[in-house]
């Protein structure tokens, strides 16, 4: 049988299509068949929904943000020594991981490597011996931590930068090509070893640009990424892996603290974003955290257009988490243990969302009406479905009445207090069809 082709699709079209808000990244990755993983291989994944993500380094010392070096143009030796001083006192990553649990994750992501080089683990192929395991505590962080993930029952993701701004050939790859392989043989020896021992779930790129320009799938021509994730996958066949390395990737990255709008976006995608402002990924003194409501509809409306929702804190240099962290996480993973069968395991539909009004997510034969404004909601009238709505209530029992019109319907909810998300849950005659994902390939050309 004739194998049906990704339709392409330029940035323009892909924003065009679902009037989104969405910002991919590193579209238009180089593609390979052989590394295409079926859809039933990353249905844990989509399944897991929430993930917690770690930026953890040298850069904690400073609390500058982990693109101090570059940024301040740090000297080398300067920078360096901290390696030394990175000897966290009282410290244990299974205080992380339950927070991730309390939080509601099902996965986490660790930075085992950022662009400043420093490596979390003891690494043979670390150039210059730039570890922690050679350096300073002389401890293998990234042990430790897969050690605690597994100990939780979290799923695995380490996060690596090929990139590495100790090389000059890094940013002249053209003019010293032998520096610049330097770095790209750490990056294969490290990859390496990442996969070799430590077995991830997830291998979370970022950073596969060169020369500080271009996108990370604008340098693959020196990286050879289908190369290198060959050999990652060699270590596991299954091992999700995100697109920031120039291939296209097993799901798509949008990043940062802006809204998620716009329609259901019909492929595997994550975003990722910090709990506190955003300003710095590693820890910085009196980072705000963001406001629990704002939290709650940010997760509804990922959630609801399909989307996974990775959240990070920055520990500090001892790997501790503050208390308005914590306290905040936990609120969420709170609200998680209440509703989360609206969230775990669902997918997005059957109905559109409406920015700021509602979004909806269904499993089995249930489907979870997100309402976001019960004021505007009242005026809205949903689309009709083939299967027959049988019950309609709240999450305490409440009853929804169904006003069924010749285009659709109206709910009428009863009165509720105040709250971010007021679920509806609709309790229908046959399980919901299950969507497949579009086949679409993003060329990443506006
Ligand atoms: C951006 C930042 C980087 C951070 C990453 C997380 O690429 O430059 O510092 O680690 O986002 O997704």
């Amino acid at each position: 049988m004739e194998k049906k082709m990704p339709r392409e699709m330029t940035g323009a079209e892909l924003k065009s299509m679902l009037k989104s808000s969405i910002n991919f990244k590193s579209l238009g990755g180089m593609k390979c068949e052989e590394l295409t993983l079926p859809e039933e291989d990353k249905q844990w994944w989509r399944d897991a929904k929430i993930g917690m993500f770690i930026h953890w380094g040298l850069y904690s010392i400073l609390g500058r943000g982990e693109w101090a070096r570059f940024n301040e143009k740090i000297p080398k030796e300067e920078y360096e020594a901290l390696a030394d001083e990175f000897i966290p006192e009282d410290f244990s990553m299974d205080e992380w991981t339950e927070i991730a649990r309390s939080f509601g994750a099902n996965y986490a992501v660790m930075v085992t490597r950022h662009h400043d080089g420093f490596a979390l683990w003891n690494s043979e192929g670390s150039y210059e011996h730039f570890d922690s395991g050679h350096r300073g505590s002389h401890r293998d962080f990234v042990q430790e931590y897969v050690d605690a993930c597994r100990k939780a029952g979290l799923k695995v993701g380490l996060y690596y930068s090929p990139m590495d701004w100790r090389f000059p050939g890094y940013f002249d790859p053209k003019g010293l090509p032998e520096n610049a392989a330097l770095m790209k043989k750490q990056c294969y020896d490290q990859v390496e070893e990442l996969c070799s021992r430590f077995n991830p779930d997830i291998l979370w790129y970022d950073g596969g640009w060169l020369a500080h320009k271009g996108s990370d799938t604008s340098s693959a021509w020196f990286w050879e990424p289908v190369k290198l994730n060959k050999m990652a996958r060699s270590y596991n066949p299954k091992l999700l892996i995100n697109p920031r390395s120039g291939w296209e990737g097993d799901f798509y990255c949008d990043e940062g603290s802006h809204e998620i709008k716009g329609k259901i976006i019909p492929v595997p995608w994550e975003k990722n974003m910090c709990v506190c402002s955003g300003c710095s990924w590693g820890w910085m003194a009196d980072d705000p955290v963001s406001d629990f409501d704002w939290l709650i509809r940010m997760m509804v409306n990922v959630v609801c257009r399909g989307g996974n929702w990775l959240v990070n804190i920055g520990p500090d240099r001892n790997g501790k988490i503050s208390d308005e962290i914590k306290n905040r996480m936990r609120e969420v993973g709170d609200w998680l243990r209440t509703y989360g069968e609206s969230v775990y395991c669902t997918q997005a539909g059957p109905f559109e969302p409406v920015d700021d009004v509602f979004g909806s997510t269904y499993h089995g034969n249930k489907v979870y009406v997100h309402v976001l404004d019960t004021k505007a909601f009242a005026d809205q009238v949903l689309p009709k479905l083939e299967n027959e709505i049988m019950d309609a209530a709240l999450f305490d029992g409440r009853q929804v009445e169904v006003m069924e019109t010749e285009d659709g319907y109206r709910f009428v909810l009863p009165e509720t207090e105040a709250a971010p998300d007021t679920i509806v849950v609709l309790t229908m005659k046959n399980p919901v069809e299950k969507m497949k994902d579009a086949q679409i390939y993003f060329t990443g050309k506006e």
